[in-house]
């Protein structure tokens, strides 16, 4: 993705009134008892299994997942697991579409290890090329993927969540996803009519472009996600997929009080949305790249998850053993500043 792209990830917004915020809360109450709340909540603290299922089979930096991973995760405290998975990458490009069986059941292993632990786990469909350049013409594809997946995982526990599209963008804009959205919802409802929805905004998953999304008032099994990588040149220093990366190495992040208040602003308005629109939130990525230094890394990573739990969302950390990794999968070990960051504290006051 372009810099400038990244840069709309980020925006700002007006304060709430108080009468706004007696409206909310009325409005928060009235949701406790949506299917997708209970199931928000089993998510509380989760950690994505990037940079693996999502990866070419020929990527040199592909994570291989392994079975003592999944041991890991669980022993750390973590309650779910997000698994990026590219399904673009493994299904047939002509009608009825079929994905590769052998590809799905690399899927089922990683899905049963995270269950055999007790681990919630959102199966995450993640980027879709074609629906990025030419969603009309992709969507028929990707009806007939979430049709499929639906069939294939309809007799698996509750605790598996399908999650539509990760991080729309490109042609995918949020008049376009606002059609889209629903067509690949109602593919998975006419086949299981029970499971866990997650669905994000355009934009990357932006919580700027909430208010875009269009969900059935009725369906009250839906998470909606959002993706916070807040200040960009902070988190993305140094990354070779991002124009000008370089130049932002050595950028800082120390929590001061007007990082605090960015941070603050951000999730407010993403709280704001969720209660005014009866949606539990996911922040189903956040993390910093390696080439930040680690005390920054730790205090920013913190200090998102703490925002937070605070909110009563839940979340997944980008990413388990990769670039951003919390484990460091040639030493098998946790990086301890980050884990700690992630799983260590209580979390502010409130848990999902
Ligand atoms: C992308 C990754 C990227 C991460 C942070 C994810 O959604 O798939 O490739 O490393 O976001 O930018």
């Amino acid at each position: 993705m372009t810099f400038a792209m990244c840069v709309l990830r980020k925006g700002w917004l007006g304060l709430a009134t108080v009468a706004t915020f007696v409206a909310l809360a009325a409005s928060a109450a009235a949701a406790q008892d949506d299917a997708a709340v209970r199931a928000n909540h089993a998510l509380g603290r989760g950690i994505n299994l990037g940079n693996a299922l999502d990866a070419p089979l020929d990527a040199t930096w592909a994570l291989h997942l392994r079975s003592d991973y999944f041991d890991a995760i669980k022993q750390a405290g973590f309650n779910s697991v997000r698994l990026p998975v590219a399904f673009y990458l493994h299904t047939a490009a002509e009608a009825p579409y079929a994905i590769d069986p052998g590809f799905l059941a690399r899927v089922d292993w990683a899905i049963n290890q995270a269950l055999s632990r007790g681990l919630v786990v959102v199966l995450d469909n993640h980027h879709d090329v074609g629906m990025e350049r030419r969603p009309d013409d992709s969507l028929p594809r990707l009806v007939a993927v979430w049709t499929q997946l639906a069939s294939h995982y309809r007799d698996y526990p509750k605790s598996v969540y399908f999650e539509l599209l990760n991080e729309p963008s490109g042609g995918l804009t949020d008049a376009e996803w606002a059609k889209d959205a629903p067509v690949l919802l109602s593919a998975v409802r006419n086949v299981d009519a029970k499971r866990t929805v997650v669905i994000g905004a355009a934009y990357w998953n932006s919580l700027d472009h909430l208010g875009a999304l269009a969900l059935p008032d009725d369906d009250r099994n839906i998470i909606v996600t959002f993706h916070y990588y807040v200040p960009l040149h902070f988190t993305h220093q140094g990354a070779s997929w991002m124009a000008g990366a370089d130049k932002w190495k050595g950028t800082a992040w120390t929590g001061d009080s007007a990082e605090q208040a960015t941070l603050d602003h951000d999730f407010d308005k993403a709280a704001q949305w969720a209660a005014a629109n009866r949606r539990p939130l996911y922040l189903g990525e956040f993390g910093a790249f390696q080439a930040a230094d680690m005390e920054s890394r730790a205090r920013w990573t913190r200090a998102v998850a703490d925002a937070a739990l605070r909110r009563g969302m839940s979340f997944a950390y980008w990413e388990f053993g990769s670039s951003f990794g919390a484990y460091d999968p040639t030493k098998l070990q946790w990086r301890a500043p980050l884990l700690e960051a992630l799983v260590g504290h209580g979390g502010g006051d409130a848990k999902p």
